[in-house]
């Protein structure tokens, strides 16, 4: 079967261009029923050196050291924008502009705002797009969404989510730069609540509907860093540790906490969701397994058990190994172009899309205004 190919365009080669670039190379292997196939046409970074390194390695066509270059190019049929928070926007508007399909990093914008404007500009294209929340692709994440969307849980009382890392503690980090962007609030926007709260909130709307108001507690540690752009000693703009609360829109109460301060967590992302009839939990640390307490089992054998999510009937595990085998965190990356490419022949919308995404960035610019105000801020 000849396939139809997707030249695309990467721009940025970084941890996420990596991951990305993975995906588009296994996917055809592993997906076989999929029409349409990625083609990696050009990778696109400032450094004309370490690109050109970059799509040798990787087996790019070519590069481009300029993404306006990039997006003008004929042949180039989506963008994949794989750069620090600030440039998604002009990225983004520039490629719907062109007429270019779009695959963006998360979060989709620093603000809601400039949110906006992206969701305003792919529309008025009508280019396909989707926002890069890859942990939705995880199988026993699916499989949560799958038992939760059966009914299975009864009413929903309560959803927690954790994201702990500790990189960030030493105060000799400076701010700026390749991976320490993050720490620059120009280019990151947001510290923890964009960086990884952002995906808590993802998944937690996708699981268990609407967030309709917020209260929230942001720490700034470190109040002054070197910053690679000017030399200079400077104030830190983002937040290292967010804690908030809030409500759903059925009812249910929310916990969420991440800091980049939890000595001995590298990337412990939890949630917990707990329904009148049944509970699940899951933790990325060991992300093949789900566990789930069901009341409705027998009472004496009743007990947390824990789904091992590497069947054949289990989601996207009929395209992997044999049950019981395991895949990892890039897989979630695989899934994600594949629906992304199932979706474009069924001429139907990857779910998150911009406007999708967009509802991720209100809440986060709700739990940062709470933060600043110590008020219940509505989202
Ligand atoms: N989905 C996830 O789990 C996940 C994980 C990590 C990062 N991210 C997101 O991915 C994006 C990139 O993060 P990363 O960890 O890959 O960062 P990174 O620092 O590893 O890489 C960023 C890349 O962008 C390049 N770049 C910066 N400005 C550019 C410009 N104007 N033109 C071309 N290239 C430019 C840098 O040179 C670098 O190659 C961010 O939005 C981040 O939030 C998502």
């Amino acid at each position: 079967m000849s396939k139809k190919p997707l030249n695309i365009g990467l721009v940025g080669y970084g941890f996420m261009g990596r991951t990305h670039t993975n995906g588009y190379k296994r996917v055809a292997d592993f997906f076989p029923e999929l029409g349409i196939t990625p083609v990696l046409k050009a990778v696109c970074g400032r450094s004309e050196d370490k690109t050109k390194a970059f799509s040798e390695q990787w087996g790019y066509e070519s590069y481009e050291t300029d993404f306006e270059k990039l997006i003008a190019r004929d042949d180039i049929d989506a963008i994949d924008i794989c750069t620090p928070n600030d440039t998604h926007a002009p990225i983004s508007i520039a490629a719907a502009k062109a007429g270019k399909m779009i695959l963006c990093e998360k979060p989709i914008s620093r603000t809601t705002p400039e949110g906006e404007e992206m969701v305003a500009a792919v529309e008025q294209a009508g280019v396909a797009n989707t926002v890069w929340y890859n942990y939705r692709r995880l199988p026993a994440v699916t499989l949560a969404k799958q038992i939760i969307d059966s009914g299975k849980l009864g009413k929903i009382f309560h959803y927690r989510a954790n994201f702990l890392q500790d990189w960030t503690i030493n105060a000799d980090l400076p701010q700026g730069g390749a991976g320490l962007w993050r720490l620059d609030a120009a280019a990151a926007g947001s510290g923890v609540t964009g960086d990884l709260l952002a995906h808590c909130i993802d998944t937690a709307i996708w699981l268990n509907g609407g967030i309709s108001d917020v209260t929230a507690m942001t720490e700034t540690f470190i109040k002054e860093r070197m910053h690679t752009g000017t030399g200079k000693v400077e104030k830190v703009g983002i937040d290292d540790a967010c804690a908030f609360m809030c409500h759903f829109e059925n009812g249910s109460l929310g916990l969420f906490e991440s800091t980049r301060y939890a000595r001995g967590h590298k990337a412990l992302y939890t949630f917990e969701i707990n329904g009148a009839d049944a509970s699940l939990r899951w933790d990325l640390h060991d992300l093949n397994r789900l566990e789930m307490y069901d009341h409705s089992d027998e009472g004496p054998q009743r007990g947390w058990k824990s789904i091992h999510v590497t069947d054949g009937e289990h989601p996207y595990m009929d395209h992997w190994w044999v049950p019981g085998l395991i895949i990892g965190y890039e897989h979630s990356f695989v899934h994600q172009v594949a629906d992304f490419l199932k979706a474009l022949e069924e001429g139907k919308p990857c779910e998150p899309t911009f406007k999708s995404a967009l509802e991720t960035a209100k809440v986060c610019d709700a739990v940062l205004e709470s933060g600043k105000s110590r008020q219940w801020v509505n989202v």
